[in-house]
């Protein structure tokens, strides 16, 4: 029977979100994606209009079709939690049902269940400041929009996740090696992102036998990388120091997750997986 998975953090085809998502529907799974509201509109209309269409072609010369794109905020947890101004805000205004505790009663009263989640977003407000500098509302602002938005993804989800099924991530490598430009508590986000797969590894494979990983990725440049600023450099260190000196492409971060979905991978939980041509190996730059 075919899998149906849910892909938070998808807003345009550049993205490791978008990646995913087309491995996951080249092999075979129906695909719903949860897409931040103030990027909404645009990418609806984008898809509507076929300016996806040369990205959604699949191995096959099939288009990967996306059965429902749903409005996500993952940085709010129920309406109790959204302030006045962002509900009076007009970017959010046109959408409902969009926090996290609302999209995962949405998707079960439209589907029911799904096979996989796959947490595929961050935001660090002060990204481009040194850790140092970095404001305490920064941090805690990075840390709820990359960290704590998988926990609350995986608690409201995990009563409608299929037992054997899968949850993934995406983290980097700025959790524990110094990646300087990395800032505003980002790269302290990905160390809890980290720590927390291992532990809510334990407590969804107990609980329903869901295995949990995440995936550090290496360098790529989409639009919340080029945001960051210092993504072009990172691509050519990357290439000119890693094990494998040729370009990362998305799809080897979605062919990765869609492996970790599989059965090929039952034995896989609580881990770090790294598809970055190797470069973590590295001790120096050579
Ligand atoms: P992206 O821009 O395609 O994806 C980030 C998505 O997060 C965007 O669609 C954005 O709209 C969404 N988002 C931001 N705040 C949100 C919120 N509060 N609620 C819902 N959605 C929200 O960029 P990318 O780089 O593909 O990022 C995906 C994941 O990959 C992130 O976790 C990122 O840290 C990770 N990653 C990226 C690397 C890179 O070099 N691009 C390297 C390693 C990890």
């Amino acid at each position: 029977k075919g899998k149906r998975a849910f892909i938070a953090g998808v807003a345009d085809d550049n993205g490791y979100g978008w990646a995913i998502a087309k491995s996951l529907a080249a092999a075979g799974a129906e695909i719903l994606v949860g897409t931040w509201v103030p990027a909404l509109n645009i990418f609806e209309s984008s898809l509507r209009r076929g300016k996806f269409d040369e990205s959604r072609k699949l191995q096959d010369g099939s288009l990967m079709e996306i059965a429902k794109v749903y409005p996500l905020d993952a940085v709010y947890d129920n309406p109790e939690d959204v302030p006045e101004d962002v509900k009076a805000n007009k970017r959010y205004a046109g959408a409902t049902n969009w926090t996290v505790q609302e999209v995962a009663e949405s998707v079960k009263k439209d589907f029911g269940t799904i096979d996989i989640l796959v947490h595929s977003l961050a935001n660090g407000p002060e990204v481009s400041k040194p850790l140092s500098e970095t404001s305490r509302k920064g941090y805690l602002a990075a840390l709820s929009a990359s960290s704590y938005s998988y926990i609350s993804l995986l608690k409201h989800f995990l009563p409608i996740i299929n037992p054997d099924g899968s949850a993934i991530s995406l983290t980097y490598i700025a959790s524990e090696r110094i990646i300087p430009g990395y800032g505003g508590g980002m790269s302290s986000a990905k160390a809890a992102l980290e720590s927390d797969t291992r532990v809510l590894a334990f407590e969804a494979g107990r609980k329903k036998r869901i295995r949990v990983n995440t995936i550090s990725a290496g360098p790529l440049g989409s639009r919340a990388a080029k945001a960051i600023g210092f993504i072009d450099m990172m691509i050519d260190y990357s290439f000119t120091n890693a094990p494998l000196q040729k370009e990362l492409h998305a799809e080897e971060v979605g062919n990765t997750a869609a492996f970790l979905s599989s059965p090929l991978a039952s034995a896989i939980t609580g881990a770090v997986i790294y598809v970055d041509n190797g470069l973590n190996a590295m001790g120096v730059g050579v």
